[in-house]
């Protein structure tokens, strides 16, 4: 049996009903989301062929339940092209997702931002992405659905919805370039400056892969970053995984009420 059979199978086997709609992969420390599903939670161990998250901040579990009256398959946590150098580590959950039945899926991460009007404990919508690591998780799919389009790679319905849900939350959500930079070290000053100038906005270590993978599969998909620090010789924080951590949460508590109320009007 293939592990996507398998890991459908096990799914099923605990919450046999479920037909989610929207899918959700969580990033470090914005794990809060899944607790406020009602539903039952499954280990990525239990699940065949699923990435063993190893970094801390992540919940490593599948969440299946009901929030604000949606059916939602949530990934607490995401396997990063820097543990193991496999761009592709999150095909086999997204296709999971996919054969669940979900129709869009909302990406979170924590990201660096350059930019001085979205600054720490704010959030940022991504408009459109640099894959400055230059590495594509379709790199050796056979069939001709490997080219994929990515002109309209985040969709703009519901980049609308999740803007509206932000005005009426009173939360400003300005839109912006991400960056995958591949970590997992940061980036240099002069990276930053570069990649400035390149017309990215902000900077993270993941998210990317995973939005081309949706395209491929056909997911429609957005993606919402909590700026966790101004990137590297903009800010004066010092940057870590540590800060990363103790940050992410102040961004996402807006990030789960914008949701929320996104969820109550699809
Ligand atoms: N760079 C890359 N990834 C990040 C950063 C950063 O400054 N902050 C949080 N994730």
């Amino acid at each position: 049996m293939s592990d996507l059979a398998n890991a459908l199978d096990t799914i099923r086997a605990a919450a046999p009903n479920a037909a989610p709609r929207m899918g959700f992969i969580l990033g470090s420390g914005l794990g809060s989301l899944a607790e406020a599903v009602s539903g039952v939670s499954i280990p990525y161990a239990d699940l065949a062929g699923f990435p063993h998250a190893g970094v801390s901040g992540h919940s490593a579990a599948l969440t299946i339940g009901t929030l604000n009256g949606v059916e939602v398959a949530v990934l607490g946590g995401r396997e990063h092209y820097y543990e193991n150098g496999r761009a592709d580590a999150m095909r086999l959950p997204l296709e999971v997702l996919k054969e669940l039945g979900i129709e869009q899926l909302i990406l979170t991460n924590a990201c660096g931002s350059f930019r001085a009007d979205i600054p720490p404990g704010n959030l940022m919508l991504l408009s459109d992405h640099i894959n400055y690591s230059g590495r594509s998780p379709l790199i050796g799919e056979p069939t001709d659905a490997r080219f994929v389009n990515l002109t309209e790679a985040y969709d703009p319905t519901i980049r609308a919805g999740l803007s509206k849900a932000a005005e009426e939350e009173g939360e400003p959500l300005l839109d912006g370039v991400y960056a995958w930079y591949s970590g997992p070290n940061f980036e240099t000053p002069a990276e930053i400056r570069m990649l400035k100038l390149l017309g990215a906005d902000a900077v993270g270590m993941s998210t990317v892969p995973e939005v081309i993978l949706s395209r491929f599969l056909g997911l429609r998909v957005a993606a919402v970053s909590v700026v966790t620090n101004m990137a590297a010789g903009l800010g004066n924080e010092h940057i870590s995984h540590e800060h990363t951590k103790a940050s992410a949460p102040i961004g996402a508590e807006k990030l789960s009420r914008i949701i929320r109320r996104y969820l109550s009007t699809i």
